[in-house]
């Protein structure tokens, strides 16, 4: 156990439109860490919010007939209803509307500038709405923007720059020090292409603006959306008027973001920390893009499913479970009913389900629902659990989720294979073999037990239900969260519904 800081974000999302899978994703696969490192008595401070100012969200205020601050008050909501219905356990949720966050991000921008990286130039190029993003002609997709291959328009305009080329030497030889500060490491072989063949300083500031945080020393101007948006990590900390609530979370151990706002947090957020003489954080792990049914998710394709939409009809463990199992944390996905039922049907229903509904039936039967005591002997199971714990934390520190998943399933299949192997309705024919069959389903209660405190971090509510069909628990409220334990004598077992009850393909959408 150790009580080390385990800070981790996720991308404060465009409150311009509500909240789909894509950003769902992220949100859970940050609570998944956060509650596993929270098992591990880490000291975990668990940050989202969302990105508020800028052009993007000026104009979809506008076009809503709203002001900006009545339309972001709505869409705010939108997102804080959904993290807790997907039960999302964040500690906090910056809005860079804050009085507090706005306070912060003129002072550290004065600050930047009093430590002479920020000039005023005259800036020339393109922009994307979309993306806040700033091009050069040569960077053009056939006259589209290069990341989301929308169109751009021509700015001109008086700017703050910052040094971003100044930092280029210090970044390489950052990243070379630290191999594993952005993951994947496909992604990072990327980065450092593109920064070895350019980078130049870049406008934090927009004179045509005016929705955003004032420049301190030129209140014509406003603060470029993604230097606001970037400084929240540091903002949500107390950063720099509550030093002790800084200290104890800083540096982030990891800033989970999608592969598209890479070259943001990457280069230019270190670069901006390195100029503010901060600490760099530990890891950045991009991860890739879900498309749905094979389709990227457009609100012009109008195929942004409500995520609300799927855990009604499928519950939000099946959701959460379903995210980070199927596709392998740093790769693609595709979403699809067709799947999601597939696995609820096979991991969840048959695999898990099965196993607690079977061995509780058993202990009913031959035990009248008390589960007989065992110790813990180097059986095979025992054998095959610890390998597994080791594995999950393995791949936990390495934020492969659906490693993890494999594991404990790869345990979930032990289980199954024991009762298969150990036949307890042949070892109930005669008394002679009572004491083995008492063994058999006391081992098989402790991995159940085992199981349901591994798969806590992704699917909490299934792990309470877990323990409280096993009898462990006073109240659904608090989860044991301990490996390996055994049970108090005279534990009685409480078998209640069915986990995953068997979906059909045509009840799906
Ligand atoms: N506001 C910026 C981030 C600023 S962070 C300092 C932003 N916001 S966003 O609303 O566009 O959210 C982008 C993030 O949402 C992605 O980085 C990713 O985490 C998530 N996703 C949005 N669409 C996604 C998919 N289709 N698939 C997976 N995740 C995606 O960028």
């Amino acid at each position: 156990m150790s009580n080390q800081s385990f800070y981790l974000t996720t991308p404060i999302y465009y409150v311009n439109d509500v909240p789909h899978i894509g950003h769902s994703y992220t949100t859970i696969a940050a609570d998944v860490l956060a509650r596993y490192m929270r098992t591990k008595g880490r000291d975990v401070f668990f940050l989202t919010g969302t990105d508020e100012h800028g052009q993007k969200i000026e104009k979809a205020a506008l076009a809503s007939g709203s002001t900006p601050t009545q339309f972001v008050d709505t869409v705010v909501a939108k997102f804080k209803t959904l993290w807790t219905a997907l039960h999302v356990s964040n500690d906090d949720f910056i809005r860079t509307t804050d009085e507090h966050h706005c306070r912060r991000v003129k002072k550290i921008f004065q600050r930047i500038f009093e430590n002479g990286d920020i000039y005023l130039g005259e800036y020339e190029g393109w922009y994307c709405i979309p993306c806040e993003s700033f091009w050069i002609e040569s960077q053009l997709d056939e006259k589209k923007c290069p990341e989301c291959k929308r169109g751009v328009e021509k700015v001109r305009e008086k700017n703050y720059f910052f040094k971003l080329s100044k930092y280029r030497d210090a970044l390489l030889e950052f990243y070379d020090k630290h191999p594993h500060f952005i993951q994947p490491e496909s992604r990072r072989n990327e980065l450092l292409h593109r920064i070895k063949s350019q980078i130049d300083d870049i406008s934090v500031s927009r004179s045509a603006v005016e929705w955003g945080v004032q420049v301190p020393m030129d209140p014509g101007h406003t603060i470029y959306v993604w230097i606001d948006a970037l400084l929240n990590y540091i903002t949500a900390l107390g950063y720099d008027d509550d030093m002790q609530r800084f200290e104890r979370h800083w540096p982030a151990s990891v800033h989970i973001i999608g592969k598209e706002i890479l070259w943001f947090h990457g280069v230019i957020w270190p670069a901006i920390l390195m100029s503010l003489k901060i600490a760099l954080p530990d890891k950045i792990f991009a991860h890739g893009w879900w498309t749905i049914e094979g389709q990227k998710i457009s609100k012009s394709l109008g195929n942004a499913i409500d995520p609300t939409t799927i855990i009604q009809l499928y519950g939000v463990d099946a959701y959460r479970f379903f995210l980070l199992r199927e596709v392998p944390f740093g790769l693609d996905g595709n979403f699809s009913y067709t799947a999601l039922v597939q696995r609820i049907n096979s991991d969840l229903g048959n695999d898990l389900g099965n196993l607690l509904q079977r061995t509780l039936t058993m202990i009913e039967k031959y035990f009248a629902g008390v589960i007989p005591p065992v110790a813990d002997a180097e059986t095979v199971l025992g054998v095959t659990a610890r390998k597994i714990y080791e594995k999950v934390d393995h791949e936990m520190g390495n934020l492969q989720f659906s490693k993890a998943l494999e594991a404990i399933w790869e345990y979930i299949g032990s289980a199954n294979k024991f009762i298969e192997e150990k036949k307890p309705w042949s070892l109930a024919k005669t008394s002679e073999t009572r004491p083995q069959l008492a063994m058999v389903l006391g081992l098989l209660a402790m991995a159940i037990r085992d199981i349901s405190v591994l798969i806590y971090p992704f699917m909490p509510t299934t792990s309470i239900e877990i323990q409280w069909q096993l009898g462990l628990l006073e109240n659904k409220e608090s989860p044991c969260l301990e490996l390996h334990r055994g049970f108090k004598e005279g534990t009685v077992v409480r078998k209640g519904k069915s986990l995953f009850p068997r979906i059909e393909l045509s009840q799906t959408q």
